[in-house]
Formats: C-alpha cells, sequence, structure tokens
C-alpha cells in the first residue's frame, strides 16, 4: 500500500522558549513528564533537533520503536512524518510500535542505519501521568554519545521551525511495507530478528533440556516492553509451561507500576522466590527491556556479582567460549568483577556510570562483557544492556552446571570472596537540597584523608573523572568517592536521569575474603558505612528522610 504524499514539507513555526535547556545530559535524550511532551510542538522541536544533528540523515535509514508506553504510537507517527520531510530514505518500525531497546540495538546495527529514535523513559512509570522520553542511539546501535546530545540541545536553542509532511498514519497491526513521499517504511515485527540472535548466542537445547527436567521458571515482564519477547524465548522456543510470563501484556500505564525490576518495584515476583519454594529461578526486565534483576530460590542477586560471576562463567556460553577480551564496569559498581577479571587474566576498565561509556571499549574490541550495579549487564553482541540476554545467560550456566543459583552464589564467594553491596537511594528530595548536600561533601573531602570513618582510616578520597582509553576524551565531576584502608568505600551521586526533584545514591561496598561466614546480610556487613554516610553527610537531617526510599 502507497500513500501519496505532498512533495513539500510543511514548515511549521515553533512556539516555545528552548524548552530542553534544564535536561541534563545523562540518557543520551530526553526524558520528560508525559504531560509535558504533550504541549504543542514538544516532541516535534525536539526530533527537528535531533534530525539536524544527526550524521547521514539525507537518504538514510532510521530505525523507530519504543517501550508501547503511552504517546509511543502517536510519536511513531510524528517521527515518521518528519522523518519523510527530512529526506530519509528508508525507515525501519514495528509492529505495535513495540520494540525494547537492546532489540533496536541489534537492528541498528544489522540493517546498517544511521541510528534509531527509541521511545521510552526507560524504567520510569508511563501513562498520562508518568513519563516520556526519546533516546536517540548512534550508527553503532549505543546511546549517542555526550558531544551529541550537547550538539543537539545547542540546536533546540536556535530552532524556529520544523518540518513535517502532513500525512495520515500508518498502520502498525501488521507487519508491511508503506511509502511517505520518496521515503519507504518497513513494519516488521520488532521480535523475530532478536530471538534468532539470541540463538546464535546461547545453546537453546542445553536450556530447553534442563527446564524440561523440572527446573521451574518465572519471568516477570511488569507490563513492559519484554512481555511478547520473553513469551515467545520462554514459553514458544524453550518449552517452559504458559503462565510462565508474568505481566507479559505491555499496558501504556505498565499497569499502574514502576517497572524497575528491583525489590522494590517488583515485589510480587521477589515474594514468589524469597518466600515461597513455587520456583528455581526468576528474573524480570525494565520498561525497555535492557535492565534485568536475576533471583534464585531464597535469593537475590546483586547485579555487581551477577556481572563478576558472567563473567567467570563466560566460557559456557557457546558465543563467549573462546574467553574473554576484557570486561567493564561503571565506577559505582562493585569491584566483584575486578577480582575475576585479575584471576582470568583479563583487563578490567572502570568507567562514568551510562552505558555510553562502554561504547568505544566495546567498538575497539577492547571488552567482551560490561556492566552497571544499576541492573544492567551487556556484551559485545549489541550495544545496549540486554535484559534477556541476562537472563538466557544465567539459565545457560546453571543448565549447564545442574546447580542453584544459591549454590552457584555459595561457590563464587568461597572462591573470589564476597563484596557485600547496597544502593541506598533518596528520591524526589528538593534539589537545592541535594546540591547543597553534595557540594557540601565535595568540600570536606580533601579533609577526611587518615581521618577515622566506619572503623577505619580513610586512604582517599575524590571526585571520579575518566579518560576515554580510545579516543581521550575526559568525563568528570562522575561521583564523590570515600575509600577506606580496607578497600571499603562508600560513593555517592546525584541521579541523572529523574524527572522529579533530585535523586541522591549512596554506593557502599565492603569486600571480605573468604572466611566461611559469608551469609551475613549485606545490610548488616555494611552498617558501619551507612551510619558513617548519614552522619558525615547529614542525609536524614537536610533531606527530611529517615531511610532511602529504595535500597538494593
Ligand atoms: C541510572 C543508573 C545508571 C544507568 C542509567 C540508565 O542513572 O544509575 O547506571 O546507566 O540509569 O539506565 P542515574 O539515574 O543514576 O544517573
Ligand atoms: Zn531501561
Amino acid at each position: 500500500m502507497s500513500i501519496s504524499e505532498p512533495l513539500q514539507p510543511i514548515r511549521k513555526k515553533i512556539r516555545l522558549d528552548s524548552p530542553f535547556t534544564d535536561q541534563k545530559p545523562g540518557t543520551s535524550g530526553l526524558r520528560k513528564s508525559t504531560k509535558q511532551f504533550s504541549e504543542p510542538n514538544y516532541l516535534e522541536s525536539f526530533i527537528e533537533a535531533i534530525l539536524r544533528t544527526l550524521p547521514g540523515v539525507n537518504q538514510g535509514v532510521l530505525v523507530i520503536g519504543g517501550d508501547g508506553r503511552y504517546g509511543n504510537k502517536q510519536a511513531i507517527d510524528v517521527i515518521l512524518r518528519m522523518a519523510a520531510a527530512h529526506g530519509l530514505r528508508h525507515a525501519i518500525t514495528t509492529t505495535g510500535g513495540i520494540l525494547s531497546t537492546p532489540a533496536a540495538s541489534n537492528l541498528i546495527r544489522y540493517r546498517k542505519a544511521i541510528g534509531g529514535i527509541i521511545l521510552s523513559a526507560s524504567h520510569n512509570p508511563g501513562g498520562e501521568n508518568g513519563d516520556f522520553g526519546v533516546k536517540v542511539n548512534g550508527a553503532n546501535g549505543g546511546p549517542a554519545p555526550e558531544s551529541f546530545t550537547e550538539q543537539v540541545y545547542s540546536c533546540t536553542k536556535i530552532l524556529e521551525d520544523y518540518a513535517i509532511v502532513d500525512s495520515s498514519s500508518i498502520s502498525l497491526d501488521l507487519p508491511g511495507q508503506y511509502s511517505i513521499g520518496s521515503m519507504t517504511i518497513e513494519v516488521l515485527d520488532g521480535i523475530e530478528d532478536y530471538i534468532s540472535l539470541m540463538e546464535r548466542l546461547f545453546d537453546f537445547d542445553l536450556i530447553r533440556s534442563a527446564l524440561k527436567k523440572g527446573f521451574p521458571i518465572v519471568f516477570d515482564a511488569m507490563h513492559a516492553v519484554t512481555g511478547g519477547y520473553a513469551t515467545r524465548l520462554f514459553e514458544d522456543c524453550l518449552g517452559a509451561p504458559k503462565g510462565t510470563v508474568l505481566n507479559g501484556l505491555p499496558l501504556e500505564d505498565f499497569g499502574g507500576g514502576h517497572p524497575d525490576p528491583n525489590l522494590t518495584y517488583a515485589k510480587e515476583l521477589a515474594d514468589l522466590l524469597l518466600n515461597t519454594d513455587s520456583y528455581c529461578f526468576g528474573a524480570a526486565c525494565d520498561g525497555d527491556g535492557d535492565r534485568n534483576m536475576i533471583l534464585g530460590q531464597g535469593c537475590f542477586v546483586n547485579p555487581s556479582d551477577s556481572l563478576a560471576i558472567l563473567t567467570a562463567n563466560a566460557k559456557i556460553v557457546p558465543a563467549y567460549s573462546k574467553g574473554l577480551v576484557g570486561v567493564a564496569r561503571s565506577m559505582p559498581t562493585s569491584s566483584a568483577v575486578d577480582i575475576v577479571a585479575k584471576d582470568l587474566k583479563i583487563d578490567c576498565f572502570e568507567t562514568p556510570t551510562g552505558w555510553k561509556f562502554f561504547g568505544n571499549l566495546l567498538d575497539s574490541d577492547r571488552i567482551t562483557l560490561c556492566g552497571e550495579e544499576s541492573f544492567g549487564t551487556g556484551s559485545n553482541h549489541v550495544r545496549e544492556k540486554d535484559g534477556l540476554w541476562a537472563v538466557l545467560f544465567w539459565l545457560q550456566i546453571l543448565a549447564q552446571k545442574q546447580c542453584t543459583v544459591a549454590d552457584l552464589m555459595s561457590q563464587h564467594w568461597s572462591k573470589y570472596g564476597r563484596h557485600y553491596y547496597s544502593r541506598h537511594d533518596y528520591e524526589d528530595i528538593p534539589i537545592d537540597v541535594a546540591h547543597d548536600l553534595y557540594g557540601r561533601l565535595e568540600l570536606m573531602l580533601p579533609k577526611l584523608v587518615g581521618q577515622e570513618f566506619a572503623g577505619q582510616t580513610v586512604k582517599t578520597t575524590d571526585n571520579f573523572s575518566y579518560v576515554d582509553p580510545i579516543d581521550g576524551s575526559i568525563a568528570s565531576n562522575q561521583g564523590l568517592r570515600i575509600i577506606l584502608d580496607d578497600g571499603s568505600r562508600v560513593v555517592v551521586r546525584l541521579s541523572g536521569t529523574g524527572t522529579k526533584g533530585a535523586t541522591l545514591r549512596i554506593y557502599l561496598e565492603r569486600y571480605e575474603h573468604s572466611n566461611g561466614n559469608l551469609r551475613q546480610h549485606s545490610q548488616k556487613a555494611l552498617e558501619p558505612l551507612i551510619i558513617g554516610i548519614d552522619a558525615l553527610a547529614e542525609i536524614t537531617q537536610r533531606t527530611g528522610l529517615e531511610r532511602p526510599t529504595v535500597i538494593t
């Protein structure tokens, strides 16, 4: 079917005064309330800035999709019409507009697109009263680098109009081919290519037979983008019984939930694993499918430990059977993976928070696996973190070793020691309170060295900065670190992805060699650090919050 269109794009005047200048450039895009995005010309102005900045737009191929939240389909309609007005040759989108972030990364790479526009506010709630977001990925399939985001923001400040073609909406109900003016549009099933990629990486037969032998698993899609992917993967391809995928229907408001797979927001799943013996393995992904949480019976896997365990067992997975070239973790992630990397004699890089910092290392083959404490793990198969990939990786290891999650963790800790780890988030605090607290602590840092803190002596303190080993770019002011004599540390950061007030993140870590007593609760093991940082940074006093909003 072809829709005939006027060849001349319509130029519309922009009414807003530089609406994006307050956006922190942490998300390779724009994340705001749905209400804000519904303002006239708001989405359009940001898309205009992207299309003016993205290299190769003229005659290029663009991937467009999203996590299914409220506004997803309408935004795809706008972007398609604007893409046609900007001279793109071909646009690829998906049925229902549903495309997970890792699946988008894969599509961009293998269809050799100039990049992609992903409509998602990741793990933030959706719906009319929730959040919406626009993320831009480059030709390598990864989040656009900071330099690109800055160019886009500069462009939004001088925009006076945007170009769009007036045409009726393309149907996203079924796969098909369309066109708007001279731009062709392909609506494809956003799940198939991703499943094929997973089949090439993992041994599905082995996982299938392990599940068949009586290893009940459960997956919580949190009414977000992974519902269709997970049902096809676990129930159709791997033979898990119907009902293995909970909350599998993507909903525009995620069923009113907060699609962030952690112990607070995925409580239904956590209760099933931690308080019943119905399942041996449980997992969940976030709104756009790039995060993962792994649980065993009676056991929660800390994401930092997860990265270390995947690294230690990577050779079990066909795609990594030859070993890893190196690994990377974000700075606040625990150093559990560092010890494994040392043992494997491979490089381990420490990067700032945010997936985009892994891009150069992956592109230049310096690392194979990478991860963040914020439930993100991935590899060189795409340029985004990948929730379902991590779940399959875990299942592959468990199928091969024929052991439980708890056994695997114990074995790992007895070999490498344990990094007790926790992140405490204080959400939605007034922005000035957060900045004052952070600024005051930063000023105190030099004086802390040599002082007593949490029963230890402070060895070093700094505000983390990173020089990219590939292109030499510098990222500074990436988080305050207090490192103690015994290697324990506290990191303090302000979130770059929140949309309401400020979020203060406190990362706590303490290492213990294997001594047979590694079953302590992490909050207990970290107590001196928790008390110490609260007193030092005056967290309770300044925020008025008696306890963190979320503890992971
Ligand atoms: C958070 C996480 C970070 C992750 C980002 C995007 O950013 O902490 O690791 O890369 O979301 O998923 P933050 O809000 O801390 O800036
Ligand atoms: Zn996400």
